[in-house]
Parts: structure tokens; sequence; C-alpha cells
């Protein structure tokens, strides 16, 4: 197999850490639906998308070692999984299903995508396949959670969304304009084969995912998204 520059490598490594980190955040979110007693499809969606990101995170290893990575992913117990602030239960469930799911499984989906696109190292692909596949379930499971929580609260769960949107977007747009000068930021034909994406395309499929996505399931669901935009 061709040898990529080190950069490959560590964006995998980095992507282990990310799946892992969701792996972690969706186990709490998921122990926070049961304490709801939210409907057990619900739970039952949740557990399965746990199962699927320690599943991401294993295949991405896998790739980060094709690529020569030999690192341990940097895992720091006491920030994996979600921390309660002092608001009731439901709240902080409400946050968490609209910033991570909602807004972060949602425009995962056209990213991978993207990411896969030229991707044709084996080890990579068959991540991307499984991931891309999953994603879309992950983002569904996102918006079936907050028409949950505007069903059970109807004008309090769509007053908090309001409120929350323009901090919840502005650190989603820090985070895919962030790391402009990282290797990554310059792709070559190798970057792509290994599924890597230039950063510059981060950004840009945010925003056409803000349009194209959120904006109108917000609508759907009777919640302003005026928040979506900068
Ligand atoms: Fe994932
Ligand atoms: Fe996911």
């Amino acid at each position: 197999m061709e040898s990529p520059p080190a950069h490959v490598g560590e964006e995998w490594l980095r992507r282990v850490e990310a799946e892992y980190t969701s792996c972690a955040i969706t186990a709490s979110f998921v122990q926070w639906l049961v304490r709801l007693a939210a409907p057990p499809e619900l739970i039952r969606d949740g557990l399965r998308v746990v199962d699927d990101e320690l599943e991401h995170a294993t295949l991405s290893h896998v790739v980060a070692r094709d690529a020569g990575c030999d690192a341990r992913p940097d895992l720091v117990q006491e920030s994996l999984g979600l921390k309660r602030h002092d608001v009731p239960l439901w709240l902080d469930g409400l946050w968490t299903a609209v910033e991570t799911f909602c807004l972060g499984e949602t425009v995962a989906v056209p990213l991978f995508v993207a990411m896969r696109a030229a991707c044709t190292v084996d080890s990579a692909r068959i991540a991307l396949d499984r991931i891309v596949r999953d994603e879309v379930r992950h983002r569904d499971f996102g918006w079936a959670c907050l028409d949950w929580f505007t069903q059970t609260r109807p004008d309090e769960a769509r007053l908090q969304v309001e409120r929350a949107l323009p901090d919840m977007m502005q650190r989603l747009r820090a985070n895919y304009g962030q790391g402009a000068d990282a290797p990554a930021a310059k792709t070559s034909e190798t970057d792509a084969r290994w599924g890597l994406l230039p950063i510059a395309r981060y950004a840009e499929i945010l925003e056409r995912c803000v349009q194209r996505d959120f904006v109108p399931r917000f609508e759907t669901l009777g919640i302003d998204p005026a928040g979506c935009h900068p």
C-alpha cells in the first residue's frame, strides 16, 4: 500500500477521537432519555447510535493504522460524556438533541458523503461507507427526539430552541471554519483517496446544509429558524 503523508494518519486518529466522543455523548444522552421516560423506540434508536459510533471509532482506527499512525487516541475520561447544567433534565436533553443530533448529525451526512466521493483506499472506503449509511439514521434520530420534546412541552421547548440556536450555530460555524492552516487545508490527490477534504469545503457544506436542511426542518416543527443565520 502507498504510504501517505503523516497528516493522513493523524486526521484519521482525530476521527477516532471524535467518533468515540460521539459514542460517549450518545450513551449519556440515552441515559437521560431513559430518565425522562421517552418513548421506547427513541431509547432503542439511541442505543443503536451508541453501538454505531463505537464501530465508527473502531473502523477509523483501522484506517489510522493503515496510514502508518501508531499513536493512541487522546481520550480524556473526565471529558467524555455529557455534563448536567443547573436546569431541569428535559432542558439539558433538549439542548443536546438540537446541538449534537439535529445540527451535528445532519451536517455530518453531506460532509461524509463528500469525504467518500474520491476515496478509494480500502479501509477508508469501508469506514466511510458504513459512516455515511449510519449518519442518515443518526440525523433522523435527532429530529425525532426534537419532535418528541416539542410534543411533550409545545411552547416551552420551541421557545428554548429559538433562544439557544444562535449560540449553537456560532459554535458550529467556528468548528467548521477552524484549522484552516492545518495540513488537511491543502488536500492532494492522495489525501482525497484517503477520504480527506480541504477545510474550505467544510464551511461550504455547512452553509448549504443550513438552507437545505436546518431551516425547513425547524419550520416543520413550528420553530423559527432565524437563529440559523449569522
Ligand atoms: Fe459516527
Ligand atoms: Fe453519528
